[in-house]
């Protein structure tokens, strides 16, 4: 019994998890039918560290120290049960199984109440920050039994990204909330990649080419808009084909994929229900990519030539900026709004303070803002929209105009910028006190005797429409 963990599934992410696992002093064991796998993981251990690749399950699991600490990597669905199926003539009491993948939180809640009517923990956990983030340091969201959680926190700890020193993983709530987490987490990154792109197709319409474009994102990362989304965009431009000349960006099909995180994003919002239209609007966006023939027939029908900015480069390159950051504050508010709702309708206590602190490092959406966020929930821990915080709010004021000419700019030059609208849409229905919904309420009423309520007096009230 000489090995602290277990991994089962030897892929990108469970490999280079358990070889950072390794790096940080613990022993740690790998499980994957494909013995080329276990062969590569024993091969990237760095010398010193104690890793071992086995191919039968029950080897792996009689080398582990009780409780016994396993987690798997494998895909979202019925693998996941399938591993469990086949842990559990193998596990004791009190051991601890760790869902890693982007696992539904639903499916993630079943497995938590089926596996402790066997005294087995089992926690999902959020693992977020692709290859490179998984062997140096990746931001985890987990969630499930918090007593469970104290046997793999010194791990868990140990292998986070760290920022100033506080590793990006913590306790985020009951049953599955670490996968709720990294569900909205998805959400968001969706919603920043859909606006990223969105400048993107503004620059190149005004000429910018893939160098200047390279030049105006490095810029922008050094700047209010930095993270990891803008530095890596910023890479993407100067990467040359090596199959022509071409700019590798430049020969990439425009059809975009999805693993569903998105739409599950989108889906859950929906049954809470909370707003959450920029993320809405970004999975659309990627099944809308999709429709490549259509769109190219579409495009011949409406052709009409194109409408040019007289704006300098300059300023509109500044306007760009404002509006990307502008559309990623209403982003994270969404997504963060969400949680707070879930949190509490769905009992999962989660901590939006330790959230945010979570995300500062390590995954897809880590970004300079988060620190911002972070001071908003160090006034209030209670805030129910982010918006609401003073100083997110001068924040979101010093960008607002740049982002309304930018996105006038953009519909009269039919550049479609469907996340920045959907942005903007959603911050001036926010913040108006009164929407014009009472007109929906009344064609409710007449339509259906759906009743409405009054601004004047209490109660609930029907009209026979039409009939004066
Ligand atoms: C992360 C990513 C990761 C993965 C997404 C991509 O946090 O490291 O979110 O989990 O890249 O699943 O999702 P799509 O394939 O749906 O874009």
């Amino acid at each position: 019994n000489v090995f602290d963990f277990g991994m089962i599934g030897l892929g990108v992410m469970g490999r280079n998890l358990l070889l950072n696992m390794a790096d940080h002093g613990f022993s740690v064991i790998g499980f994957d039918k494909d013995g080329a796998k276990n062969a590569a993981l024993e091969s990237a251990a760095t010398p010193g560290t104690t890793v071992k690749g086995v191919s039968e399950l029950a080897q792996m699991i009689e080398l582990l120290q009780r409780p016994r600490k396993v987690m798997m990597l494998v895909p979202a669905g019925q693998p996941v049960d399938d591993v469990i199926a086949s842990l559990l003539p193998l596990l004791e009491k009190g051991d601890v199984i760790i869902d890693g993948g982007n696992s539904h939180y639903t499916d993630t809640l079943r497995r938590v109440k089926y596996l402790r009517e066997k005294e087995i923990h089992f926690m999902g956990i959020g693992v977020s920050g692709g290859e490179q983030g998984a062997r140096t340091g990746p931001s985890i969201m987990p969630g499930g039994d918090q007593a469970a959680y104290e046997h793999v926190r010194p791990m868990l700890e140990a292998i986070a990204a760290k920022v100033g020193g506080t590793p990006c993983v913590d306790y985020l709530g009951k049953e599955g909330a670490g996968h709720y987490v990294k569900m909205v987490h998805n959400g968001i990154e969706y919603a920043i990649m859909q606006l990223i792109s969105e400048s993107y197709a503004i620059l190149k319409h005004a000429g910018l080419t893939n160098q200047q474009l390279h030049e105006v994102f490095k810029t922008w990362n050094e700047g209010k808009l930095q993270s990891f989304l803008v530095e890596i965009t910023a890479d993407i431009f100067l990467q040359m084909d090596d199959q022509s000349d071409a700019h590798l960006v430049d020969v990439i099909s425009d059809k975009a994929g999805s693993k569903g995180t998105g739409k599950w994003t989108s889906q859950d919002s929906m049954e809470l229900p909370v707003a959450v239209s920029v993320i809405d609007t970004a999975v659309a966006m990627r099944t809308l990519s999709g429709y490549k023939d259509e769109r190219v027939q579409a495009a011949e029908i409406y052709a009409k030539d194109g409408y040019g900015s007289s704006t300098p480069t300059d300023e509109l390159v500044q306007e760009v900026q404002d509006a990307l950051y502008f559309a990623t504050i209403i982003s994270y508010a969404q997504g963060l709004a969400m949680l707070f709702q879930a949190s509490k309708d769905l009992a999962m206590d989660i901590p939006l303070p330790k959230v945010v602190s979570v995300w500062r490092g390590g995954c897809i959406i880590r970004s300079s803002l988060l620190e911002i966020f972070t001071n908003a929930y160090t006034q209030t821990s209670e805030l129910s929209n982010i918006l609401l915080n003073q100083e997110v709010a001068e924040v979101v004021k010093s960008v607002e105009e740049n982002t309304r000419s930018l996105i006038a700019f953009a519909a009269k030059a039919e550049i479609p910028v469907a996340g920045l609208m959907s942005s903007l849409a959603y911050f001036d229905a926010y913040k108006s006190k009164r929407m014009a919904t009472n007109l929906i309420q009344a064609q409710r009423d007449y339509f259906g005797a759906h009743t409405y309520q009054r601004i004047d007096i209490p109660g609930t009230f029907h009209t026979e429409w039409g009939q004066q």
